[in-house]
């Protein structure tokens, strides 16, 4: 019985700004399953145009998000680092999803609505049909793990219908072929040609919020550069926006279910328990009935003790542009033999004749 090998796919949008909640809801987790898995990891350029448009910085944060992949370890040897656009097959993929996918599923996406804004007729067609191309980047490597944020998941459930939906439509072509692999579907044993795709998501304690506002996530958009830690903060930038972090006037609560309401301090000592991997019950065992101004400046040494070596590999490898397009080249020439055998089969299954 043919199964699908276990494979991890991620990526990140090169929309400069990298920051903690991207390490900890994402790239930390990256780090840890290259010793597992064999992995792919992405900078989604092709995504990143639905929000930006200037040709030179687009190809600098590209760059840029390379070498934070590889600053915060990533080993570009062992793994496969590349950008998007280099492996043509991504997009060949997403239109055949586009013709799979229904406009019904893309209209719920929530981070398009968020994106959209107010005036939705205005927003491109590239910026709708996102959750297609991101369907494509997993399953043209039938990635069965995709380790990213809460804020992904409900992407990677679209890219899970996307799947079923191609199975289903094309299950006597599949069949025909010979080009199905079992997988379990409860109590079944069914064929297909893409893997229902397993998303990694740290439990919700992940989400990691806005310093400024802890109902609002950190995010690389936000027009407060005071509202995130960036991963290329230097410990003075660090050490002025813990200080200045939003909190609430009472002491840390004892227990976990006291953060209940009070979303800075939920916030803040999230991001403690993260960084340390103890739980956030963990963190107020040593830290219950203290004030912020004791808190704060241990937060603080934590952050630069984790941050500061990456961000100095960062700068190191940032400098080096020759290094950074050898690796993504490289990557992409690892990558697109893979794409190509997904796509060899994807051709035959709709029916694009060959040669
Ligand atoms: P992007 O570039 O917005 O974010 C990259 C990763 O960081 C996570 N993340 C967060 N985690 C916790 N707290 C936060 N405040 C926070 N902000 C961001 C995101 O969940 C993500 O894992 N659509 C994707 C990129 C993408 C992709 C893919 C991901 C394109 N194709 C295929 C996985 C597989 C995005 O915009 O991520």
């Amino acid at each position: 019985m043919k199964s699908f090998k276990p494979l991890v796919f991620s990526g990140v949008q090169p929309t400069g700004n990298l920051h903690l909640g991207n390490y900890l809801g994402a790239i930390k987790r990256w780090v840890e399953l290259q010793r597992h898995y064999n992995c792919l990891y992405c900078v989604v350029d092709m995504h990143a145009l639905t929000v930006n448009p200037d040709p030179a910085e687009l190809m600098r944060h590209t760059r840029e998000m390379a070498a934070a992949f590889i600053a915060s370890g990533i080993d570009p040897q062992k793994h496969i680092i590349f950008n998007q656009s280099r492996v043509h097959q991504h997009a060949e993929l997403a239109w055949v999803f586009n013709c799979v996918a229904r406009i019904g599923w893309m209209n719920r996406m929530t981070q398009f609505k968020d994106k959209a804004g107010k005036d939705r007729e205005k927003a491109s067609l590239g910026l709708f049909a996102y959750p297609s191309l991101m369907a494509a980047d997993i399953l043209l490597y039938r990635a069965t793990h995709v380790p990213v944020g809460d804020d992904q998941k409900q992407h990677i459930e679209l890219t899970r219908d996307i799947a079923q939906k191609f199975n289903m439509d094309y299950s006597a072509r599949i069949a025909e072929l010979g080009c199905g692999v079992d997988m379990q579907a409860g109590d079944n044993t069914v064929s297909g040609f893409f893997p229902m795709t397993e998303p990694l998501i740290s439990d919700t304690s992940m989400r990691i919020m806005s310093l400024r506002d802890g109902s609002k996530k950190m995010s690389k958009s936000d027009p407060s550069s005071m509202s995130r830690i960036n991963m290329v903060d230097t410990a003075e930038d660090i050490a002025k926006k813990i200080r200045k972090a939003r909190t609430d006037s009472d002491p840390l609560p004892e227990q976990a279910d006291g953060l209940q309401g009070r979303p800075e301090a939920d916030n803040l000592v999230g991001i403690y328990a993260a960084l340390t991997g103890k739980s956030k019950q963990d963190v107020l065992a040593e830290f219950g009935g203290q004030q912020f101004s004791q808190f704060k400046p241990a937060l603080e040494d934590l952050l630069i003790a984790t941050l500061s070596p990456i961000s100095a590999e960062y700068r190191r490898l940032n400098a080096d542009t020759a290094y950074i397009d050898r690796v993504l080249h490289d990557g992409a020439k690892r990558a697109s033999p893979i794409a190509e055998a997904t796509m060899k089969h994807v051709r035959d299954i709709v029916g694009f004749p060959r040669g």
